[in-house]
């Protein structure tokens, strides 16, 4: 099993080549870095390495190793083992949608301790059983599956469902644009002005907004 580091620019190359070097399976990924944060007390960085700097594990880094997770499934038909920013049963089932086979934590039982792994490994027995799953391999690449349905958002402009929406708020406060007004109790969508970006989507709480 070869491990990977974050970021690889060439990463369908890398993988083509670890095909054909005959590894069994790969892991991603290793922490992002050098990273440093700083105590604004004193201007001194905070990490204990000789130079202050060090590298970033745990739970901020999940989302770039789900994009990463994802990318690798699609090139390579490998067992991929998830590792970066796992600290619970609902990182794990991220991990495992993305497209790994299995998943590992470090950080975490580092620093809550090993009880850790059967508190995860119980909460995953639950959920499968809540939705009605025998393995988890059922869920395996579901995201990829997600991902196919989706429209392409470019070229496409938001619109908001009222019979769906809420009236949060949310999405006209992200809307850089300003191209979502508040209009008799719910909100709706300024076609001229919006960009696409898809922020109003990534925020809505009830799915309330759509692409067409
Ligand atoms: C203290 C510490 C030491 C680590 N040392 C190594 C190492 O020697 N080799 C390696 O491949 N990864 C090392 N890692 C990276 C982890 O194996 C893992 O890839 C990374 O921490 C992301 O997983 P996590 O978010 O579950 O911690 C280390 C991580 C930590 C926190
Ligand atoms: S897609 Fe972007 S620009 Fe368009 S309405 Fe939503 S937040 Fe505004
Ligand atoms: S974020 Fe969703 S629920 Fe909230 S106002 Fe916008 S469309 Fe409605």
């Amino acid at each position: 099993m070869v491990k990977l580091p974050p970021f690889l620019p060439n990463l369908d190359q890398v993988l083509k080549e670890l095909v054909t070097a005959g590894v069994d399976a790969i892991a991603a990924m290793d922490s992002i870095g050098p990273v440093m944060t700083i105590d604004i007390e004193t201007g001194r960085p905070h990490m204990g390495s000789p130079d202050g700097s060090g590298y970033l594990s745990g739970k901020y880094i999940l989302p770039v190793t789900l994009k990463y997770i994802y990318e690798i499934t699609r090139f390579v038909n490998l067992p991929v083992v998830g590792v970066g920013g796992v600290t619970d049963y609902r990182g794990a089932l991220q991990m495992i949608m993305a497209g790994a086979t299995g998943v590992g934590m470090v950080s975490a039982p580092m620093l809550r301790g090993f009880e850790i792994f059967n508190q995860t490994a119980a909460a995953l027995r639950a959920y499968l059983e809540k939705r009605g799953c025998k393995a988890i391999s059922e869920l395996k690449g579901l995201t990829h599956k997600r991902a196919a349905d989706r429209q392409p958002l470019f070229g496409v402009k938001a619109g908001i469902d009222p019979d769906l929406c809420n009236s949060c708020g949310l999405c006209l406060r992200v809307c850089y644009a300003l191209a979502i007004e508040e209009e008799e109790k719910t909100y709706r969508v300024l076609i001229e002005r919006c960009v696409s970006c898809g922020l109003c989507e990534s925020v809505c709480p009830v799915e309330a907004v759509f692409f067409s």
